[in-house]
């Protein structure tokens, strides 16, 4: 009897709730739930599950449950949504799921937890209050509050929403470890809340809670081209905080905000997100968040109007210090000037500790180049900036000392860009290297992808771009963390796939995407810098750029199979098409960017945004149908098909095969989102083939272009033409900057360009894909998404002895390795528990080593194998 069979079926591990590890603050009334399947049987197919919720985690375990039992059913999914009674609010809630294979049935799962926050508007307590200077003070303001624990506490929750940024503390003690938080969002329509258990900050007897806001993107003081400063949201910070303690005897307490909090101004005397913080230490006003300090002096708090009326729960991975990083070298330039390299350019801040006389200013200028003479230079990365006077220096933190010994210094609301760190000072003052430490910020996603190849400037680039996506990640995409930190839609959907092959980047996408809708216009007009204040309807958001609300969506349902952000995007996406489709009947757009900063030549603008129309009505006519729309599947099916038509009768010459004059983008672009006629295919594949060529086997393209140009090539045939583009070391090319040092990827091809020229910029990453996809061959199927089943077409290309890419999607790690030995490729791939696997290659005879009895068909020139899930090892021979 089978279900007798002794093999064993894992317990599901990697238990997440709205993919977090027990998230608090759920308030989603249908929270999601996902696992994954850890087995050595390579054979293991998930036939069905079981969830059990409840509120006791014994009982729980146990399979028994007071809130909700899904029963068995039947199914592979690992993705499932609550389907029990309504959820209560401020509620802690354990989960465990079991499942079925062929073979057996697994113990139940060790329970994971999720708590739920407000869940409802009525449900907040506290007043917003803020203190009564206005929004041009610069000090930022403390507030603290003291109160009594007078019984054993159980657990105590603390939630802040907050317009601007903020530090939680308790008791002196800073509350969890976000920075940054809460992340940007369009604040006069959606703020976020966060959630903390406080239970061990408390004691019993005196308490006292305090909090230091900062101005973030809400009360933006510097002045640039995107008008920041001149937001409708824009005010002083404020915020509103419950703190819900629950005693021991199970009654309940809650602590708010009121005008009975006492305020006072911080040595943070100013702070911007865009530039920097300034900081006198003689304003220290030791243990103030604590209970022993003297207040008498600071003055009531001021209740004001919440910043909007939706203030919802925050879950995402917050931004936090990543890593420290020690100075290469320190060049001191007299003994008031020294200047630190730290050996690569991030995203984040320092840490200083300096010993000086009192009242000494210290400057700290940040900047990703020096100039001939050993001094920063921030000319590549300050030319958007508009100020006013020169109280607030571009990327310059000040830090006035008090006199005491070692002193340090780290600034709390602002984050730049940089490799090198000038730091004068107004007295002599002695520095060595060890104090200034750099310090990278970036949400905290969590790496879920590798690549390991024969090629080391290969392997620089990978961490190079991966480097600028991270940099580029602060709670939503921006174009550079240095010049603008604006949420730039183009180079965000450029470079989305390379995200979500690395990084765990679901729960940012999403709220994005929900910034995205809060500020779509009535007739469907999105911005191209998201969020704003206003910058970006009139400018750059063509389909070429504001495409994010159809190819982000898409990109997170392929990578997690999970439609519910196409859902909730389905209407934006829809009133996008449509008011595209109104504007321009002939299915013909010019509308956007073109292919921005391009090497040499400059496809037509008409072309590429209108390829990108197409790409957003077929989306969305899949998404229909993936909905179950049907009307829409063929209503947006038609257009895509017009769209696709009308780009050809005007640029695709059918008896040449060449699109317009035969670029690398007008050719590529075509073949990759896939509107060539079949027959004329070979002759455009062809043209491209010999237009790189023409080009020396280089790029020559844009933006736009670098999606497309690679995999055009690798998708057509010619694989090792992409790898050779993709391996230049001379200009134009990626390998050109890492042969020059670059540890993040430049915004502009020429290394002494004259414009566009941060050195932080992801809108070139699409090759960090392009990796994964083409020489790791390691692709989602999009009929069964989330990597369920996997599409392997690895390409073992001239030029690599070996190669690794590794990705952990849903149901497990994904390993697509080979390795070239005389003429004989070996290769291993791993597929994951519960999914299967396609592989594809175009060789002579492939044996199978691993002795798996892996299904194969072969056609004399392919061979396709099926996979089950297991390791499985393959000899070829071409
Ligand atoms: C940004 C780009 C962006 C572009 C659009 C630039 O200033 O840095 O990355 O896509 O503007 O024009």
């Amino acid at each position: 009897m089978e279900g007798c069979k002794k093999v064993q079926v894992h317990v599901p591990e990697g238990l997440r709730c709205e993919y977090l590890n027990s998230p608090l603050g759920v308030d989603t009334h249908t929270p999601r739930f996902t696992w994954r399947i850890n087995s050595e049987d390579s054979t293991m197919m998930q036939e069905g599950y079981r969830l059990f919720v409840g509120t006791d985690s014994a009982q729980v375990a146990a399979g028994k449950t007071n809130v909700w039992d899904s029963h068995k059913i039947t199914g592979a999914s690992s993705l499932v949504s609550y389907e029990g009674d309504s959820l209560k609010p401020f509620t802690k809630y354990y989960w465990s799921v079991q499942i079925w294979s062929q073979h057996a049935q697994s113990p139940i799962s060790k329970p994971a937890s999720f708590e739920t926050g407000m869940m409802r508007m009525k449900n907040w307590q506290g007043q917003w209050i803020t203190d009564s200077a206005d929004v041009k003070t610069k000090p930022a303001p403390y507030f603290r509050h003291p109160f009594q624990v007078s019984k054993k506490v159980k657990s105590a929750k603390a939630y802040v929403a907050v317009a601007g940024l903020y530090e939680l503390s308790i008791n002196g003690q800073k509350v969890g470890d976000h920075i940054l938080d809460p992340m940007y969002t369009r604040f006069d329509k959606r703020n976020l809340y966060v959630t903390y258990d406080i239970t061990s900050h408390l004691k019993n007897g005196d308490n006292v809670v305090g909090v230091l806001l900062g101005n973030g993107w809400y009360n933006h003081q510097s002045t640039a081209v995107w008008n920041f400063d001149k937001a409708g949201w824009r005010n002083r910070p404020r915020f509103c905080l419950d703190i819900r303690i629950t005693y021991d005897d199970n009654t309940t307490e809650t602590i708010t905000t009121t005008p009975e909090w006492k305020t006072s101004l911080s040595p943070v005397i100013f702070n911007s997100i865009y530039t920097a913080e300034h900081y006198d230490a003689n304003k220290e006003q030791p243990g103030w968040d604590t209970p022993s300090f003297n207040d008498v002096r600071w003055h009531a708090a001021l209740a004001v109007a919440a910043p909007s009326a939706l203030i919802v729960s925050q879950q995402l991975q917050p931004v936090r210090a990543i890593e420290e990083i020690k100075p290469k070298n320190l060049v001191k330039l007299s003994n008031k000037k020294y200047v630190f390299d730290l050996g690569r350019n991030i995203a984040g801040i320092c840490r200083i500790t300096v010993s000086g006389s009192k009242g000494t200013h210290l400057r700290l200028k940040h900047a990703e180049v020096l100039d001939g003479t050993g001094n920063v230079n921030m000319s590549n990365i300050d030319v958007h900036y508009r100020p006013t006077d020169d109280t607030d220096p571009f990327q310059t933190d000040i830090f006035i000392l008090s006199g005491k010994k070692n002193e340090t210094f780290s600034p709390r609301f602002n984050y730049k860009g940089f490799q090198y760190v000038e730091v004068t000072s107004d007295q002599p003052v002695s520095l060595t290297r060890e104090s200034l430490t750099g310090i990278s910020l970036h949400s905290d996603v969590t790496s879920v992808g590798s690549i390991t190849s024969s090629n080391d400037m290969i392997n620089k680039l990978w961490q190079a771009t991966n480097n600028s996506y991270l940099a580029n990640l602060f709670g939503y995409p921006t174009d550079c963390p240095q010049r603008e930190k604006n949420g730039w839609t183009g180079d965000a959907h450029i470079a989305s796939e390379t995200g979500l092959y690395n990084f765990d980047g679901i729960t940012i996408y999403e709220k994005w995407l929900a910034d995205h809708r809060d500020e779509q216009q009535p007739d469907g007009v999105l911005p191209s810098i998201i969020p704003t204040a206003g910058w970006g309807y009139e400018w750059g958001n063509g389909p070429d750029w504001t495409s994010t609300i159809a190819i982000i969506p898409w990109n997170v349902y392929l990578f997690y199979g999970d439609k519910k952000l196409l859902a909730d995007c389905y209407d934006n996406i829809k009133r996008y098409v449509d008011h595209i489709a109104e504007k321009n009947p002939n299915g013909l757009t010019d509308w956007g960017l073109g292919d921005w900063v391009p090497v040499k030549s400059v496809t037509p603008k008409e072309l590429t945004s209108s390829l990108y129309y197409y790409a957003d009505a077929s989306i969305l006519a899949r998404a229909a149908k993936i909905l179950d729309k049907a009307d829409d599947a063929e209503k947006y099916s038609q257009l895509s098909k017009k769209i696709a038509q009308a780009i050809n009768d005007k640029y695709l010459h059918k008896d040449t095969g060449l699109y317009g004059t035969g670029l690398q983008t007008e050719l590529s672009a075509p073949l990759f989102w896939g509107i060539v006629p079949d027959e004329i295919k070979s002759k455009v594949v062809a043209n491209l083939v010999k237009r790189v060529h023409e080009d020396d086997d280089h790029i020559d393209v844009g933006l736009l272009g670098t999606k497309t140009i690679l995999n055009a090539l690798s998708e057509n045939g010619h694989a090792d033409l992409a790898y050779k583009v993709a391996a230049q070391e001379t200009f134009p090319s990626w390998g050109y900057w890492i042969k020059n040092g670059a540890t993040t990827l430049f915004e502009n091809w020429p290394i002494d360009a004259k414009s566009d020229i941060s050195r932080n910029h992801i809108m070139f990453g699409e090759i960090g894909a392009w990796l994964y996809k083409s020489p790791g061959g390691l692709k989602p199927d999009p009929d069964q998404p989330g990597f369920k089943h996997i599409l392997l077409q690895p390409h073992f290309v001239e030029g690599l002895d070996y190669f690794t890419a590794k990705h952990t999607s849903p149901y497990g790690e994904i390993v697509s390795s080979w390795r070239r030995v005389d003429k004989k490729i070996y290769y291993t791939t791993i597929v994951p528990p519960n999914s299967t696997a396609t592989l594809e290659l175009n060789a002579k005879s492939v044996e199978e080593l691993s002795k798996n009895n892996a299904i194969t068909s072969n056609d004399g020139e392919h061979t396709t194998i099926q996979l089950a899930s297991g390791k499985h090892v393959f000899e070829i021979v071409f």
